[in-house]
């Protein structure tokens, strides 16, 4: 009998590798230069074609790569204009390609390729792609655009040509080298790179046949001025109403104190930040001193404009706000340190793209900038074209999700982007569920992570890379499409099998191999997931209503 199987598995082995080897040898000897050069367009040039076998170690600017399949990798320079240009890396898998394309986005100002997604990507089979955004600056410096000052085209290939022209070429680049066409396009992105994915649905439907984008920085003419409003309620750091790291600590104890119950499980996960009518004044101080453990009087007026929707002339509405249970984040967002009060966060947009003025203050953020921002709309970056019917028409999907204790991009800002998508197509007569479908995934952070042991983890854009372990990708044991979701995308893409719900798993330590903590279902908006009774660590306790 085992001498049957043994036999057997030895004429399966045999029969794989014969059609793999040829094929892979001719792959791998393509990869070269002299290959790929007459499939350039003029404006593009060659930087490098090599192949990386397993044992090759690939040295990227954040983080190196070893043991994944082989590949072929290229960089290539595009020029732009006469005074742009943006670089892409593209790697192909020789042997082990799905038919199928992935481009990754990025994060915040950002010039970097995105290898960290592309390591994991290239792990699923996918021919993958990503794009510097018109310049170089390191993931380190998110928060700087100096860059885009006297620079209108880079901040156009910032805003969506650098992409748009990456995936084109790169898709050339991939047709040639395997000699087949790609059956299916798809694209995953988060925060920046969430923008950059609904960007790319609204002005270039044929793109991508399906779009993962998380914690979208969409609306960018609101939303980065708003970064410096809420960096400056908080300001100046010796002012009675400064709010200090400590404070966050304790006011995120006491959101949990009063949240978390809302739900119906005390588990230290706020379903709905939304929901809880939080009152600060339970941590008012209640006499003489300024303790570091309570907020006087000007401190919880701070945090009601932090916290608070900008709304500003006539009642314009400007940008929603932060869920409560994002204080971890919320910390980081609107606590300068001494030495900058002269370039609080969020100062780069206005400064950098909008007025172009190095020496722009601060101070003069008022609603003219938002009216100059709305009408410049620099690099053409805002991704508010709601009408997206062509997208919908190609048989694109959207999926699209943002985590509830976000505290660097308020999750409502998703909602409204849902709801106006909505009222855009709705009275067309579109069925938005159809193609689009939204996910909130509580206590999750900006894009990955989470406080208080929530699932977050569904293999999304920036967050393989958040797990320990060697060449993670996508959700270890749970290689399907409930759990992962850009298997999800595929399924809807490929199967037409929409997601009615997905599950979000917390591995022990973030650390796959240590096993699973804890999974839990997430539902699409407006649904939620309902606590039905058992294990609150286990998806089955959980029900969409
Ligand atoms: C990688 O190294 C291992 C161990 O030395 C070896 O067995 C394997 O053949 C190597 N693979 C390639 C593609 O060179
Ligand atoms: C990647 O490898 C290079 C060259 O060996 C080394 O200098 C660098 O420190 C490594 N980077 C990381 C993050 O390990
Ligand atoms: C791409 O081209 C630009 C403009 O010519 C140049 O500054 C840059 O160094 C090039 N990048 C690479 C990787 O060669
Ligand atoms: C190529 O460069 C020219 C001028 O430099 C520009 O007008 C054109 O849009 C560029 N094409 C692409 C594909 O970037
Ligand atoms: C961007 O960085 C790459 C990789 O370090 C480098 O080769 C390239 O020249 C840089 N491009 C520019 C425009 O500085
Ligand atoms: C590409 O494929 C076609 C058949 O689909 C074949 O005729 C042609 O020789 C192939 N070209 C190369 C370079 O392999
Ligand atoms: C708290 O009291 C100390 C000592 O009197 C003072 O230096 C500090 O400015 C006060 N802080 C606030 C926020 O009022
Ligand atoms: C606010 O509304 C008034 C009355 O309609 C109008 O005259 C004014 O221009 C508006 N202001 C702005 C900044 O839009
Ligand atoms: C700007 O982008 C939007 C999509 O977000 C698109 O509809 C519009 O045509 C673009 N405008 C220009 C001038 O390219
Ligand atoms: C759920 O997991 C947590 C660890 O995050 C554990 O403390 C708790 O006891 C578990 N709850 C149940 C009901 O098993």
């Amino acid at each position: 009998m085992s001498f049957i199987i043994f036999s057997c598995t030895i004429a399966v082995m045999k029969a794989h590798i014969l059609s793999l080897l040829p094929a892979s040898l001719a792959l791998a000897s393509r990869c070269d230069p002299s290959f790929f050069t007459p499939y350039l367009s003029s404006n593009a040039s060659l930087v490098y074609a090599r192949t990386f076998t397993e044992n090759d170690t690939f040295v990227g600017p954040m983080n190196n790569y070893t043991g994944l399949p082989e590949y072929c990798a290229l960089y290539v320079n595009v020029s732009s204009s006469p005074v742009s240009s943006y670089e892409f890396g593209l790697w192909l898998p020789t042997t082990t390609w799905n038919k199928r394309y992935m481009a990754y986005g990025n994060g915040g100002f950002t010039g970097q390729i995105a290898f960290d997604d592309m390591a994991p990507g290239l792990n699923y089979g996918f021919a993958v792609v990503s794009t510097n955004t018109g310049h170089n600056s390191s993931v380190r410096e998110a928060g700087d655009a100096a860059w885009a000052l006297d620079n209108p085209e880079t901040r156009t290939d910032w805003g969506w040509r650098a992409l748009h022209g990456s995936v084109e070429l790169g898709k050339t680049l991939t047709q040639a080298f395997y000699n087949a066409s790609i059956d299916y396009s798809y694209y995953a992105g988060c925060s920046t790179g969430g923008r950059q994915g609904l960007k790319s649905v609204q002005m270039f439907p044929e793109d991508f046949d399906g779009v993962l984008a998380g914690a979208c920085a969409w609306w960018t003419t609101h939303q980065q001025n708003w970064d410096l409003k809420i960096a400056l309620d908080n300001l100046p750091n010796d002012g009675p109403g400064h709010i200090t790291s400590d404070l966050m600590d304790v006011l995120a104890t006491e959101v949990l104190k009063q949240c978390d119950i809302a739900d119906g499980v005390k588990d230290n996960i706020i379903m709905d930040g939304y929901a809880c009518e939080f009152r600060p004044e339970t941590l008012l101080c209640d006499g003489t001193s300024n303790s570091s453990s309570c907020f006087n009087a000007a401190q919880i007026k701070t945090l009601y404009k932090v916290y608070g929707d900008w709304v500003d002339t006539n009642q314009t509405f400007i940008f929603p706000s932060f869920a409560w249970g994002s204080e971890a984040q919320v910390s980081q967002m609107i606590i300068t340190s001494d030495d900058q009060v002269d370039s609080p966060s969020g100062i780069a947009y206005p400064r950098d793209f909008v007025y172009n003025n190095p020496t722009w203050a601060a101070e003069d953020l008022d609603y003219g900038t938002i009216a100059l921002s709305d009408a410049l709309d620099p690099g053409n970056a805002t991704a508010a074209a709601f009408d997206i019917r062509l997208f919908a028409a190609r048989g694109g999907k959207l999926l699209h999700y943002h985590g509830f204790a976000d505290g660097e991009i308020p999750t409502s800002s998703s909602i409204y982007y849902y709801k106006q998508t909505l009222a855009t197509l709705k009275p067309l007569g579109v069925d938005v569920d159809s193609f689009y479908r939204f996910f909130l995934i509580p206590g999750m952070q900006h894009c990955t992570g989470s406080v208080h042991n929530a699932p977050w983890y569904i293999a999304a854009a920036n967050q393989a890379g958040s797990l320990a372990g060697n060449n993670v990708y996508g959700v270890p044991g749970f290689r399907d499409r409930r759990h992962d979701a850009v298997l999800a995308l595929m399924g809807w893409v490929e199967d037409g099998i929409a997601p009615g719900s997905l599950v979000a798993t917390k591995f022990v330590d973030d650390t796959p191999a240590l096993g699973v903590l804890a999974q839990r279902t997430l539902c699409p908006y407006p649904a939620v997931a309902r606590y039905v009774g058992g294990d609150w660590n286990v998806t089955e306790s959980f029900r969409c209503e």
